[in-house]
């Protein structure tokens, strides 16, 4: 039987998102990215939208409660499991899962801040079916189109070097520190992120489906 209450922990441009369509694509859990609902809510001007873009241009983290009052409904609606991408990222909202949910691990995908930046620097977006791609090892310079819908590709706003730094400064105080509580929970598993993406991928499923 698969673990199907799911987190994945890791520093921005760790590839938790990567790893999160291949999961779900395997699995058929419900995937939960935060940062995917504060985009959409973005990108529709919505009041939430509005609220949370300067904190996301500048590589900050959106207010607690905003963030948990959004995922809350939908990881209680994910009854055959769910996979979260990018929550829980405070003490406070870890607790807060922890009344409404169980989990079963928590992935925590390691991986250094110079790596980060490169990775980063270097990734494109499509906005048609979202798939993520980078320029040092799947796209070609100058390509704008996805290889799989043909969607326009784009640079996300908050992956300009200066922002980056912040983020990574952000998760360093503020996310880091639950590698400690979930390692006492003891739910947590630990992944070298630096690794290719198909080792990474192969890792989790052993561990989703041992
Ligand atoms: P969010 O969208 O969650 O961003 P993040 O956590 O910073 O993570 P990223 O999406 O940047 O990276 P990733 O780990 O998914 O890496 P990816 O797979 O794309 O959050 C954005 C903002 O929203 C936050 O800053 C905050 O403002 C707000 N927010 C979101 N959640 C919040 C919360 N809970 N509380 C408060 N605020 C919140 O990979 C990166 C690149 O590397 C890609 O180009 C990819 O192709 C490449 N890559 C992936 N894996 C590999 C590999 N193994 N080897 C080589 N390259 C790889």
């Amino acid at each position: 039987m698969a673990l199907t209450h799911v987190v994945l922990l890791g520093p921005p441009g760790a590839g938790k998102g990567t790893q999160a369509k291949q999961i779900i694509d395997k699995l058929g859990l419900v995937h939960l990215s935060t940062g995917d609902i504060l985009r959409d809510e973005v990108s529709r001007q919505t009041e939430l939208g509005k609220t949370a873009k300067g904190f996301m241009d500048r590589g900050d983290l959106v207010p607690d409660q905003l963030i948990i009052d959004m995922i809350r409904g939908r990881i209680e609606a994910a009854t055959a499991g769910f996979l979260l991408d990018g929550f829980p990222r405070t003490a406070a909202q870890a607790e807060a899962l922890s009344e409404f949910a169980t989990i079963d691990v928590v992935l925590n995908i390691g991986l250094a801040r110079e790596e980060v930046v490169r990775r980063l620097t270097g990734r494109r977006v499509c906005r048609g079916c979202g798939e993520i791609y980078n320029l040092t090892f799947n796209l070609a310079e100058g390509e704008t189109t996805c290889a799989d819908c043909g969607g326009e590709l784009y640079q996300r706003d908050d992956d300009k070097a200066e922002v980056i730094e912040n983020r990574y400064d952000v998760y360093e105080k503020s996310t880091a520190p639950l590698i400690d509580f979930y390692k006492k929970l003891g739910v947590l598993r630990t992944l070298d992120g630096s690794a290719g993406s198909e080792c990474v991928f192969s890792e989790i499923i052993g561990i989703l489906t041992a």
